[in-house]
C-alpha cells in the first residue's frame, strides 16, 4: 500500500513537470483554438477498422480435446483457452512465474490478465501488449480505468467492458503484482508490416480480422488490416504468435516524418517525451513495435477525450490537429520499430 502511495506521489510530481514542459512545447503551435465550435462539432465517426466488433460472430463451441502447438510439450484444450479465469502457459520457461492475479484472476470480476494479454503480455490487436511497460505506467493506467478517467471510444466491446470491470475490482496489492510482473517481461517483436493496395480477403472474428480461408483479395483503402498469421495458435493463447499488418502505400514515410519531426506543427516529435528510441521514460510508455490497431485507438481516444487519465493531458495537444490519416500513418510506422 505505502509502496503504491509512494509511486503515485512520484507520478503527480512528474505530471506537473511535464505539464509545464508541454505548455512550452505547444505554445508556438497555437494549441488554444477556443471552444466556440463545440456546439456544432459533429459526432465523431470512429475508424471501424481499429474498433472491430462483430457481436453476431459465432465462436465455435469449445471442447476438452487435447490441443498442441509447435515448440511446446504442453497440452491444453479449447475450453482452457476460452476460460477467462485461466491462462494456457505454453512456454513456462520463457517467463517468470505468473502472480495469481495474472494466472487465475479472482472471481467474480477480476479475470486473469494473462488470458487476454497472454502469459507474456504479448497481447493482440484487440487488446494491448503489456510486456516491458514500466510499472509506474501500468499502475497509473489501472487506476485510470478504476476511476473512469480512461474509457473507450467506439462500440462498447465485451473485452473493454471486462477490462474496466477487472480494474474496478482490483485491490492495490493486485495492481502492484500485475504491474511488476508485466514490467519485468521483455517485449517481443511480433508484427510484420507490409504496404499494400490489395490485401487477402478478411472477415471479422468478433474482435479482430482473420484471413478468409476461402482465399481472394479485397482493396485495403485507408485502413490497417492487422491479423494473426495463425489464428488457431493465437486464440489458443500462444505467446509466440506472429502478426501481419497491411498498411496503405506511402503511410510508412508519412508516419516516419510525423513521428520524427511533428510534421511542421501537426504534432510534436514523439521522442521529446517518449525517449530517443520511443521506448518510454518513467510513466511515459513505450510506443515502438506495438499493435498498430491498438495505437490507433489510443490516439483517437486521446483526441476525443475518452482517454483522459492523469497523464493523458500531455497527449491531448499532440493529437489535437492530427487527422485520422495522420494517426493511421503514425500507427503504421511505429509498428515497424523494435519494441
Ligand atoms: C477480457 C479481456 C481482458 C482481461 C481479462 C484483461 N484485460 Fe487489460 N485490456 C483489455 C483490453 C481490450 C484493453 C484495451 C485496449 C484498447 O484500449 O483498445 C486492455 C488494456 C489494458 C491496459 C492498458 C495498456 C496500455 O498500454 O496502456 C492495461 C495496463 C491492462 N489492460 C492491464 C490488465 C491487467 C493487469 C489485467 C488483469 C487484472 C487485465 N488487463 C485483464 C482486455 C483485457
Ligand atoms: C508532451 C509529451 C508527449 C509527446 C510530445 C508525445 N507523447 Fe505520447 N504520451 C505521453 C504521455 C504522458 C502518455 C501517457 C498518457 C496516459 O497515461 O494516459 C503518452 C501515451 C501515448 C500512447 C499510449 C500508449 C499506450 O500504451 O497506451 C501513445 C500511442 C502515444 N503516446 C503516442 C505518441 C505519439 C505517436 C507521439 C508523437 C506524434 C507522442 N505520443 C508524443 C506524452 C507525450
Amino acid at each position: 500500500m505505502t509502496h503504491l502511495n509512494l509511486k503515485l506521489r512520484g507520478l503527480a510530481a512528474i505530471a506537473s513537470l511535464w505539464a509545464a514542459f508541454a505548455g512550452v512545447a505547444f505554445a508556438q503551435t497555437g494549441n488554444a483554438t477556443g471552444s466556440s465550435t463545440a456546439a456544432i462539432t459533429p459526432t465523431p465517426v470512429y475508424p471501424a477498422w481499429a474498433y472491430l466488433w462483430e457481436p453476431g460472430f459465432v465462436v465455435p463451441t469449445p471442447d476438452d480435446l487435447p490441443q498442441r502447438i509447435p515448440g511446446s510439450n504442453a497440452v491444453f484444450s479449447w475450453n482452457n483457452a476460452r476460460d477467462l479465469f485461466f491462462v494456457p502457459d505454453w512456454h513456462p520457461q520463457d517467463h517468470a512465474v505468473m502472480p495469481a492475479v495474472v494466472a487465475q484472476g479472482r472471481k467474480p470480476d477480476v479475470r486473469a490478465c494473462g488470458s487476454c494479454h497472454r502469459a507474456e503480455g504479448t497481447g493482440g490487436p484487440e487488446n494491448s501488449s503489456l510486456a516491458g511497460l514500466s510499472s509506474a505506467y501500468l499502475v497509473q493506467q489501472l487506476l485510470d480505468y478504476k476511476s473512469g478517467a480512461r474509457k473507450f471510444s467506439g462500440p462498447q466491446r465485451s473485452s473493454v467492458l471486462l477490462m474496466t470491470a477487472a480494474a474496478k475490482a482490483m485491490t492495490d496489492e493486485e495492481i502492484l503484482a500485475a504491474a511488476n510482473y508485466f514490467a519485468a517481461l521483455k517485449p517481443k517483436r511480433n508484427i510484420k508490416v507490409i504496404e499494400a493496395d490489395t490485401v487477402p480477403k478478411t472477415y471479422v472474428a468478433r474482435l479482430f480480422y482473420v484471413k478468409d480461408p476461402k482465399g481472394g483479395t479485397e482493396p485495403l483503402g485507408r485502413r490497417i488490416v492487422e491479423m494473426p498469421d495463425d489464428v488457431e495458435h493465437f486464440e489458443l493463447r500462444d505467446t509466440r504468435s506472429q502478426f501481419t499488418a497491411y498498411v496503405p502505400v506511402g503511410s510508412l514515410t508519412k508516419g516516419e516524418i510525423l513521428v520524427k519531426t511533428g510534421g511542421q506543427g501537426v504534432t510534436a516529435a514523439c521522442a521529446t517525451c517518449h525517449g530517443a528510441d520511443l521506448k518510454g521514460v518513467g510513466p511515459i510508455p513505450n510506443i515502438a513495435g506495438r499493435s498498430p490497431s491498438y495505437v490507433m485507438r489510443q490516439l483517437y481516444d486521446f483526441k476525443h477525450g475518452t482517454r483522459a487519465g492523469a497523464l493523458g493531458s500531455l497527449m491531448k495537444p499532440t493529437v489535437e490537429k492530427m487527422s485520422e490519416d495522420d494517426m493511421l500513418s503514425v500507427a503504421a510506422y511505429l509498428a515497424t520499430l523494435q519494441p
